[in-house]
């Protein structure tokens, strides 16, 4: 069965069943989750791991653990109002939140710093893992994680969702099985945003904390171009540096220090030609995508600028000229999935967890993929650093030996 295909539990809840007592419902008889989930770490992603996997309903959240008791307090009231009644355990400590035998799988949300640290810990329970992205804050970490996770008997997803965004869905199908485009010769991405967030103890400000905004942010990007490349990085080239973004701001006496622009040039070891350009400081999200084959173009974006006017949030058109039909869309899906989170990434990358708990096999982001995500980041920081091309083989070589 495919990722798409699957039951409704969550439509059974728009539907006017309420006349029905549980006891008398067929069709939308609620069924006992067949999976426990444990929250490590209840910041800004946990809340949302905790909503979509209630929503997608297949495995319930069974407990959290986070050190900072206002992250407990405030997911524990976000429990209770978004889902009544619900009752979560509260571990004191990592190992007792990994060791509960009541327990299927653990979603690691916490801080990038902590990603191996944690991993590590989890490992030993020998349980279904979800690890947020990045992997780890330096390449050699995520290399260290990868090759843990070669090894390990049970799931170990990636947190890269935004490849499940209605989106890049549609541009994946309309790309690499579609054809529609012919070969790609050339990829452009950007992200104009805000700059980051309010973190817990403002952790992503800090290169050392979270690996640094390529690593942080942009590897969802690389990933996305990755997947579109469909093939491994040959060299990479990048320009960047702090122009606006908390340029005084410091945090118990360090000075923040994270890159607020970028323009990443990748080179495909089949030849593709990709780049990626970053703006932290904008008053919009806005991230786009074109593609250019020798059959046509393809070019879509997600954009939320807090203007008064209607206009759709996604858009996504395939042109090829005499050769095929034009196509201009707004990929989209249906409302509750699409707001509870990154556009209903999260939503359809708890199904892909879920799904692979049960054996299927499914097209979430791999460590291996997770791992090459932070590899165009840090070649790409490496270039800032030293204004030279990188090439990738030598790179990885001087890194991993
Ligand atoms: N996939 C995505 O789109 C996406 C979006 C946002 C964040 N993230 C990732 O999720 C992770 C968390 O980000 P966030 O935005 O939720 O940050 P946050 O600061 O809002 O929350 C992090 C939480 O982890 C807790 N924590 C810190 N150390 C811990 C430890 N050792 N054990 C347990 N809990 C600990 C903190 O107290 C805090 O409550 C990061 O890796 C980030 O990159 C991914």
């Amino acid at each position: 069965m495919g990722e798409f295909e699957r039951h409704s539990t969550f439509f059974s809840g728009f539907l006017n069943s309420h006349y029905l007592r549980e006891k008398d419902k067929h069709i939308y008889k609620k069924e006992t989750p067949l999976y426990k989930f444990n929250i490590i770490g209840a910041g800004m992603i946990g809340h949302e791991h905790i909503k979509a996997t209630m929503l997608e309903g297949r495995a319930t959240v069974h407990g959290i653990y986070d050190p900072n008791q206002k992250s407990v307090k405030e997911a524990l009231h976000m429990i209770e109002e978004s889902f009544p009644g619900h009752v979560v355990h509260v571990y004191d400590d990592l190992k007792a939140a990994c060791e509960d035998s009541d327990v299927d799988g653990l979603i690691i949300c916490t801080p990038n710093y902590t990603h191996k640290e944690i991993v590590e810990e989890a490992m030993k329970s020998g349980k279904h893992i979800l690890l947020e992205k990045p992997m780890a804050t330096t390449l050699k970490d995520a290399w260290i994680i990868q090759q843990w996770a070669e090894s390990y008997q049970n799931v170990f997803q990636i947190g890269l969702q935004y490849r499940y965004k209605a989106l890049y869905q549609e541009a994946l199908y309309e790309a690499r099985e579609r054809n529609s485009i012919g070969n790609i010769k050339t990829m452009m991405m950007t992200e104009h945003r805000l700059p980051f967030l309010d973190k817990v103890e403002q952790w992503n400000k800090f290169s050392e904390l979270s690996g640094g905004t390529l690593i942080e942010k942009c590897c969802h990007y690389f990933d996305l171009l990755n997947l579109f490349a469909n093939a491994k990085p040959f060299s990479v080239y990048a320009t960047g540096g702090n122009a606006i973004n908390f340029k005084d701001f410091q945090y118990e006496g360090k000075k923040a220090d994270i890159l607020d622009h970028a323009n990443v040039i990748i080179i495909y070891e089949n030849g593709i030609h990709a780049s990626f350009n970053l703006c932290m400081f904008s008053p919009l999200f806005h991230e786009d995508l074109t593609l250019c084959g020798d059959r046509g173009r393809l070019y879509g974006y997600e954009n939320e600028d807090f203007l008064p006017y209607h206009k759709p949030s996604t858009h996504l058109e395939v042109l090829c000229g005499e050769s095929a039909p034009a196509k201009i869309t707004n990929p989209c899906y249906p409302e509750t999935i699409q707001n509870s989170g990154h556009n209903g990434g999260t939503y359809y990358e708890h199904r892909a967890f879920v799904d692979a708990i049960a054996g299927e096999k499914t097209k979430a982001a791999t460590p291996a993929e997770g791992f090459w995500s932070i590899a165009v980041a840090s070649a790409a920081d490496e270039s800032i650093q030293s204004g030279k091309v990188v090439n990738m083989r030598e790179f990885l070589d001087r890194q991993l030996s």
